[in-house]
């Protein structure tokens, strides 16, 4: 019996989410916050998947982690090999922090750990976007990028997984940033699906919003790399109005974002998918905690983490 454990980190999209999917730049970053997983051999044949407190956010996609599960066996060459599969979600589910990447990231590296199969990153990666289009048939790869590499990337998605373009972006200092979780499970393909539509009645109109969004990611890597708070909280604050004219706000997210300006952020937006899900907000380091207090006070979930230079473990 051999055992192995590994993680899928979660992440936020400090710009870009949305028109990453047609092919412009995007800024994701890692969060304090993975799943992880546990794979054991056994004797008798087929697999168990053990997942305490990952309850789906609609009987739709109650399944969905057996068929992701399923597919890695199946892409790996071990299906029908005994085995069971424990995971550990330390990540909330349907709220736009890539928790389906992050699993599939865990659940691929600790069965390649488990049956001695070597995976470079690229591999892994690759694969976690088979399984992510499981979840929503277009997705634009950041997701599971993020989750297996675990760094700040700048992204453009390419062709296939495996060609899409990264590049890690590194910050003088931590930049902190406060989640606010909004408690309206959202699921993105809903939300793909509603850019898709408007998108296909007036191209050239969307467009021209995801032209500005890919303007805003490809300034914010300066601000990153000066470390500049106060730019990058403008930055977040037009890319969430344009992600509401995209139409993937929601009452909720419009009153966690109204908040935590008022309480002092320099800038606040939906990240991920939207229509519920999660908002992040930066402030100053100074101001965090007052960000997150009035979130809190206000009867949300909140998660302080911060954006690093290259600290996670890559590959
Ligand atoms: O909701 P999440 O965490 O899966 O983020 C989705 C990001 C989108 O840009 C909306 C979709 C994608 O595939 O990039």
């Amino acid at each position: 019996t051999v055992t192995e454990d590994t993680a899928g980190f979660g992440k936020i999209i400090l710009f870009g989410e949305h028109s990453v999917v047609y092919g412009y730049h995007a800024i994701a970053a890692p969060i304090g916050l993975s799943i992880r997983a546990q794979v054991t051999r056994r004797e008798e044949a087929g697999s168990d998947l053990i997942i305490p407190g990952f309850d789906s956010a609609d009987s739709a996609d109650s399944d969905l982690p057996v068929r992701i599960a399923a597919l890695i066996t199946e892409r790996l060459g071990i299906r029908g090999s005994g085995m069971r599969i424990e995971v550990f979600p330390n990540l909330p589910r349907a709220s736009g922090l890539g928790a389906s990447a992050a699993l599939a990231v865990a659940i691929i590296r600790a069965m390649a750990s488990c049956f001695d199969i070597p995976l470079t990153g690229r591999e892994v990666s690759a694969l976690a976007f088979e399984c992510e289009q499981i979840v929503h048939g277009t997705p634009s790869g950041i997701d599971n990028t993020v989750a297996t590499f675990g760094q700040p990337i700048l992204f453009r998605k390419a062709n296939g997984a495996r060609d899409a373009e990264f590049s890690i972006v590194t910050a003088p200092h931590p930049i902190p940033i406060i989640i606010g979780i909004t408690g309206v499970r959202s699921l993105t393909a809903r939300t793909v699906s509603i850019v898709r539509t408007v998108w296909t009645k007036s191209p050239s109109r969307y467009d021209a919003i995801f032209e500005q969004i890919d303007g805003l990611a490809l300034t914010g890597v300066g601000a990153l790399e000066r470390g500049d708070l106060a730019e990058l909280g403008d930055l977040m604050n037009i890319n969430h109005g344009l992600l509401n004219a995209l139409q993937v706000s929601s009452p909720e997210l419009e009153a966690l974002v109204a908040l935590a300006r008022r309480s002092g952020a320099l800038g606040a937006k939906l990240t991920g998918g939207g229509g519920g899900g999660a908002m992040i907000a930066i402030a100053e380091p100074d101001r965090t905690n007052a960000v997150a207090t009035a979130m809190r006070l206000a009867g949300y979930t909140t998660y302080l983490t911060e954006i690093s230079a290259a600290t996670a473990p890559s590959a």
